[in-house]
């Protein structure tokens, strides 16, 4: 069997919606600096490019989390991989991801974070598959809204593969 990676988002357009958040935060958080979360692996590639689109001071930092197996997945409870390097209290966070799904992995993350008092906390995400959400998560940035497909590129993978396309694909398989 051989797998086939289709367009679904090109390059372009994936770029200048980026491009168009990037404004937006800009706005939004205007006269205030601005703390980046990174979840790895997936939202590195996002976070890398909006970063540069956003023209308030920015700090970065990065987490890795990972759903506990099988059966605690659907409580939702993920596990700190790798925490974060400095605090959160009192800065203004952003938290990038590449997709959000279910939304467990998220609305688990979040309420870690807010317990560590952030001065304001949100979320901006690449993808969004609506029709998959089993938990509620207020998701402030949308890059964009897609159909209930697995995709892949711009730092999402299969099997670790992937991750490097600059575009949003779907994987197919073939005989
Ligand atoms: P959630 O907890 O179900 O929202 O899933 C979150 C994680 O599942 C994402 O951060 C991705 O790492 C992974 N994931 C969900 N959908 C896809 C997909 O279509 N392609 C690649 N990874 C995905
Ligand atoms: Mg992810």
């Amino acid at each position: 069997m051989s797998e086939h990676v289709r367009v679904l988002l090109a390059e372009e357009e994936v770029n200048d919606r980026i491009r168009a958040i990037g404004e937006q935060i800009s706005r939004d958080y205007a006269g205030r600096s601005l703390h980046l979360v990174c979840v790895l692996k997936g939202g590195s590639f996002f976070m890398c490019e909006l970063a540069k689109r956003i023209t308030v001071p920015v700090s970065l930092d990065f987490m890795a989390v990972s759903s506990y197996g099988a059966t605690t997945r659907s409580s939702g409870v993920v596990k700190i991989v790798k925490d974060l390097d400095e605090t959160i209290k009192g800065k203004d966070v952003l938290v990038v991801e590449d997709i959000v799904d279910s939304g467990r992995t998220l609305s688990y993350l979040l309420e870690m974070l807010r317990d560590r008092e952030p001065a304001s906390l949100r979320l901006c995400t690449l993808l969004d598959k609506p029709d998959r959400r089993v938990v509620p998560v207020p998701v402030d940035y949308t890059g964009f809204q897609i159909p209930d497909e697995f995709v892949v590129g711009y730092g999402l993978d299969y099997a670790q593969k992937y991750r490097n396309l600059p575009y949003i694909g779907v994987v197919e398989f073939e005989d």
